[in-house]
């Protein structure tokens, strides 16, 4: 999770950023969760909308991992576990972030995010050496968890609380990130356990279970899709840093001495998987970790340009044979795997795919969002809004209207509906007029608007509105299926990988 910072580029676009905020909650992609309560900080709820996008991203992953790998397999691990699963894995000892807090506004902070801040404005300020240098010194401390040199950076540097404006700061303290509960009803009988705070150990505990069950031969890889949870201290950028979130993990075992091979592989594998997905090769880069975690003998983000600057998507991690060792001594259950072809035992390496499903989602919304300036059919200048999703992430994957209420136009428009709605995700309105439906289905990224109108009566044609040129022609009814099915189909997606 840790990683070495470096000055990027300050936000430019914060204002953007702002209002894909409000447009993810006006068109029911993502609510703040129990927001008549007024919310509770850095968790939040997907809409009816925003479900169908995370789904669809989601099955795009599965898919590339499961589908398009016969030596991939998929599990479904519970999100309680064992405690002493996050005492080998080393997060009940080391999953902490270095907190202070202000003795005036009783406000806490993350050392290394307010460090961060303070460099971002010295950047803006044109002092991006100086910026680099009090970063540098940062992950120097960090790696050698001098919290008592972290605090002095802080006082050098006269870094203040924005709510006091004082520098009156407490030590700073290593603060676990695991959310605790009690297993058992009765306190007696009652023993603390966690939250999971990565999907990879489930994995982990399985893969003996899968490899024996499923006959698995090395390399293999075991992916799994589920909640996370993280008592993060600071709520930061939206659904960017969450308490309780999604990831997409694949863990590849290999043999020992191969992992350089297998990392630079599913290094390539996965940028290219976000690029085929439709995200820009220029919002993409990669992010070497100089301060490993305690696990990884390498590790590399991908990164999206967010409109707050690059930050991590993914995390590739060669993981070595760690997890399984340590599982190994504190359960007493060997782990080895017994390879046929050198006729040897051996805890198998490991490569580790991990992507926020949640930051994924995040990405693409803010990717998508796009306005543009254009004339209506009177001349007049218009901006238009719209969300220019790649079709087979779209939530909506095409709009049917009666041109009026009137003339059996609604009853065909619903025939059409129906005769679709088996294969896609299909909304159906007959409300204002087309100008306004178009518009509102440009909003929530729908890529195909098809209109029913009195020709459609005669000659079984309809007009098709294109999402990304408003462009429009007539098609006849019977080629729809497929006009839509190939602009949507994952297929378009898996060929480029
Ligand atoms: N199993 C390795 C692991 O959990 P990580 O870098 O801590 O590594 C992997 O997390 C990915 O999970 C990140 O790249 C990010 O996309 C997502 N993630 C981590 N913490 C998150 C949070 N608080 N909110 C949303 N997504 C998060």
């Amino acid at each position: 999770m840790s990683n070495e910072k470096t000055a990027t580029k300050p936000a430019v676009s914060e204002s953007i950023f702002q209002k894909v905020i409000s447009h993810a909650k006006e068109y029911g992609f993502v609510f703040q969760s129990s927001e008549i309560y007024d919310g509770l900080a850095s968790v939040y709820d997907y809409g009816q909308n925003g479900v169908e996008l995370k789904n669809n991203l989601k099955m795009c992953w599965w898919k590339a991992m499961t589908q398009l790998n016969d030596n991939i397999v998929g599990i479904d691990a519970a999100i309680l576990m064992h405690p002493k699963t996050w005492v080998a894995s080393g997060h009940v000892a080391s999953f902490a972030d270095p907190m202070l807090d202000n003795k005036d506004s009783k406000k806490r902070y993350r050392a290394d995010q307010l460090l961060e801040k303070h460099a971002d404005e010295l950047i803006a300020k044109g002092e991006a050496v100086k910026a680099q240098q009090v970063l540098d010194i940062m992950n120097e401390h960090l790696k050698t968890n001098d919290l008592k040199a972290l605090l002095d950076l802080i006082l050098a540097e006269k870094i203040k609380c924005p709510l006091s404006n004082t520098a009156n700061w407490t030590e700073i303290r290593q603060f676990n990130l695991m959310f605790s509960t009690q297993l058992g009803a009765m306190a007696e009988e009652s023993s603390e356990i966690y939250l999971r705070p990565e999907t990879a150990q489930g994995i982990f505990v399985n893969y003996l279970n899968v490899q024996k069950s499923g006959r698995m031969k090395l390399p293999f890889g075991i992916a799994q899709i589920g909640k996370a949870f993280r008592n993060e201290i600071v709520a930061r950028q939206f659904i960017f840093r969450m308490r309780e979130f999604e990831q997409m993990e694949m863990q590849f075992f290999i043999q020992p001495g191969t992992q350089k091979e297998w990392y630079e592989k599913w290094k390539a594998t996965r940028l290219q998987w976000h690029k085929a997905l439709g995200l820009p090769a220029d919002k993409l880069q990669y992010h070497d970790h100089v301060k490993l975690a305690h696990y990884a003998d390498a590790a590399v983000d991908i990164e999206f340009e967010f409109p707050f600057g690059f930050k991590e998507m993914e995390g590739i991690h060669s993981r070595t044979d760690f997890d399984l060792t340590e599982h190994e001594k504190l359960s007493k259950k060997k782990q080895q795997y017994y390879d046929n072809d050198i006729n040897k035992n051996y805890v198998p390496y490991v490569i580790e795919t991990s992507v926020g499903a949640d930051r994924l989602f995040l990405a693409h919304l803010c990717n998508a969002y796009t306005e543009e300036q254009g004339t209506d059919a009177n001349g007049e200048v218009k901006e238009r809004i719209y969300l220019k999703f790649h079709p087979a992430i779209a939530p909506i994957k095409a709009a049917i209207f009666p041109l009026t209420k009137k003339d059996s136009l609604p009853e065909k428009a619903m025939q059409i509906f129906n005769d679709l709605k088996l294969d896609f995700n299909l909304n159906y309105e007959e409300k204002d007029s087309i100008g306004k439906r178009y518009t509102r289905q440009d909003l929530l990224g729908t890529p195909f608007c098809i209109t029913v109108d009195h020709q459609t009566l005669e000659d079984n044609t309809v007009t098709i509105r294109y999402r990304d040129t408003a462009e429009q022609k007539r098609l006849p009814i019977a080629a729809l299926h497929k006009e839509i099915g190939d602009a949507v189909s994952m297929k378009r997606i898996f060929e480029l990988l």
